[in-house]
């Protein structure tokens, strides 16, 4: 983990994001006249992309507080001008920053409601695949839902459950980051009868939208706490296993508790492989498991 970042000057970057080392930190401000034709253009082409595979695929929460925030594909949104609809709905500010956070600086600004989000945004040849998170996947994927008041709470009693967890050490952090993938990034809602995505790297990826609700492979699985937490997981493929959850109320309702115990009871069970389907799971599907790679679970 990384000393506390300096925050850096907008003067000193550039929209080259070559220029920007990965995984710097810091807090800077939007440089929004930075931007170039392309990386607008960029933003267009996703944003277009994506709320096509959306309608009818993607919850209704999220692309209700999508439309609400008023971002279109015309332009790379001003975050001072989501903050100020954000606001007024439920508290919650965006700061630009560089890229990935140490992870207790990220606790602590969600536990303050501060979402950051990246301030570049992915070259052309990227368009479909990325390693790090840009503005494109924070922006598009992460941002709608804190319109919405339940999961803004969510999001704010999982930063500061991250302030705890890191204080009890690795293995709690390595729980509740799983709780974090499986539910904010990859997860999926039960909505009318049918299987809905709301997990922000699934809505920020056109081959994943598809494969989370459509392919035969991945298992597909009721919401359970702690066997999520002691599930591994896949950064470099599509998931093998999504969590499906009721509503927003049901997670937070579970995730409410005091999670010290939870950890002390799971530091003595084993982890669970990204595509295992275990007894006691509640399966919508079973994945066929087609196409697995079979190694490289996190
Ligand atoms: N209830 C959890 C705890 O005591 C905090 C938390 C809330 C964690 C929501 C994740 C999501 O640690
Ligand atoms: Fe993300």
């Amino acid at each position: 983990m990384s000393a506390q970042p300096q925050p850096r000057r907008v003067e000193n970057l550039h929209t080259d994001k070559g220029k920007v080392p990965v995984y710097a930190t810091g807090i800077v401000e939007q440089p929004w006249d930075g931007y170039t034709t392309e990386d607008h253009a960029t933003w267009a082409t996703l944003f277009a992309r994506q709320r096509e595979l959306l309608v009818g695929r993607a919850s209704e929460a999220f692309l209700h507080a999508q439309d609400a925030m008023g971002m279109t594909p015309h332009a790379i949104p001003k975050y001072a001008e989501l903050n100020a609809v954000l606001g007024a709905a439920t508290g919650w500010q965006l700061i630009g920053v560089e890229g990935l956070l140490p992870e207790l600086d990220f606790f602590d600004h969600l536990a303050n409601r501060r979402f950051p989000v990246t301030w570049w945004i992915r070259k052309p040849e990227q368009i479909d695949y990325i390693e790090e998170p840009d503005l494109f996947h924070d922006l598009f994927g992460h941002v709608p839902l804190l319109m919405n008041p339940v999961f803004a709470d969510y999001m704010q009693a999982y930063g500061r459950g991250g302030v705890k967890a890191h204080a009890v050490g690795a293995e709690a952090l390595q729980n509740l980051t799983r709780l974090y993938w499986y539910t904010v990034e990859f997860g999926l809602i039960r909505e009318h009868g049918a299987l809905r995505i709301y997990g922000s790297g699934i809505v920020s990826s056109k081959g994943e939208s598809i494969h989370a609700l459509e392919s035969a492979a991945p298992n597909r699985i009721g919401f359970d706490l702690e066997r999520i937490m002691r599930t591994r997981y896949r950064i470099d493929t599509f998931q093998k296993t999504y969590f499906v959850i009721d509503s927003f109320e049901q997670l937070i309702e579970a995730t409410r508790p005091d999670f010290t115990p939870i950890y002390a009871r799971l530091a003595a069970q084993d982890s669970i492989p990204a595509g295992e389907v275990l007894d006691g799971d509640h399966v919508f599907q079973r994945g066929s498991g087609e196409g697995w790679a079979g190694d490289g679970d996190v």
